[in-house]
């Protein structure tokens, strides 16, 4: 007798179980592999102890991630047909944000801070926008005075008048006094904290690609 589903036990079992196995590779196997050689490709650098710190204070002592998203979007409905390349969503290029964020330069980042709220500009590549260490220390201590128009909070507890001790690498560093800070004591000083915050910010200097890494 001809071997039939319905009737012999051995196909029964082979059946859904090879149907199982197939979409186990398809499903999870397969794209599992073309991620770590993607990332493997793309060489993310890891995230340094200071930074990963910086990244704690960023999502949950000081909320940023209430405000700022780390996801520059694609329009897809403006899509090269030719390439397939997808433009920046205007909404995000005002920023001068170039190339949408692809999935691949979120590795390392065990938590993704997408966001919801773009009350701020994503800052997913702000550490190539804006390199200076000293710009981030005076937007923290009064946002106004390096953005006039910005409706950001000030952080001025993340910085002393006095020198405060180092925590592991993070060195405090003396901030340059610029007139818009409307600070007038001798000496500012960013706090342990601020320095790792400002570290997390200039280790997002995504778009990766475009660093030829
Ligand atoms: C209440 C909302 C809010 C919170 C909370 C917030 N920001 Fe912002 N942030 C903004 C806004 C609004 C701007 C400026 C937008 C503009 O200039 O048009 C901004 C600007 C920035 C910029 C400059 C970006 C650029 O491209 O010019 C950086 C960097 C930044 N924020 C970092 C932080 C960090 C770090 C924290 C937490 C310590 C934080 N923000 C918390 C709303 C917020």
């Amino acid at each position: 007798m001809p071997s039939n589903i319905h009737t012999s036990h051995r196909m029964v079992f082979l059946l859904p179980a090879s149907i199982y196995i197939v979409l186990v590779v398809v499903i999870a196997i397969l794209p599992a592999m073309s991620a770590s050689t993607e990332e493997k490709a793309l060489e993310v650098p890891p995230v340094t102890p200071l930074a990963a710190w910086g990244r704690e204070l960023y999502r949950e002592k000081y909320n940023c991630v209430v405000c700022h998203t780390q996801q520059i979007r694609g329009d897809v409905r403006r899509r090269n047909e030719v390439d397939g390349s997808v433009p920046v969503l205007a909404a995000d290029a005002r920023f001068g944000l170039e190339g949408p964020t692809t999935a691949e330069e979120y590795a390392h980042q065990e938590a993704p801070m997408l966001g919801t709220q773009r009350t701020g500009p994503d800052l997913m590549s702000i550490g190539i926008r804006m390199p200076s260490r000293q710009w981030h220390y005076w937007h923290l201590y009064k946002p106004q005075s390096v953005s006039p128009d910005s409706t950001m909070e000030a952080y001025p507890y993340l910085f002393s008048s006095e020198k405060p001790k180092a925590v592991g690498d993070a060195v405090p560093e003396k901030v340059e006094l610029i007139e818009g800070l409307g600070y007038d004591g001798d000496e500012l000083w960013a706090t342990p904290e601020a320095v790792a915050i400002v570290e997390y910010l200039l280790s997002l200097d995504r778009p990766l690609a475009r660093k030829n890494r």
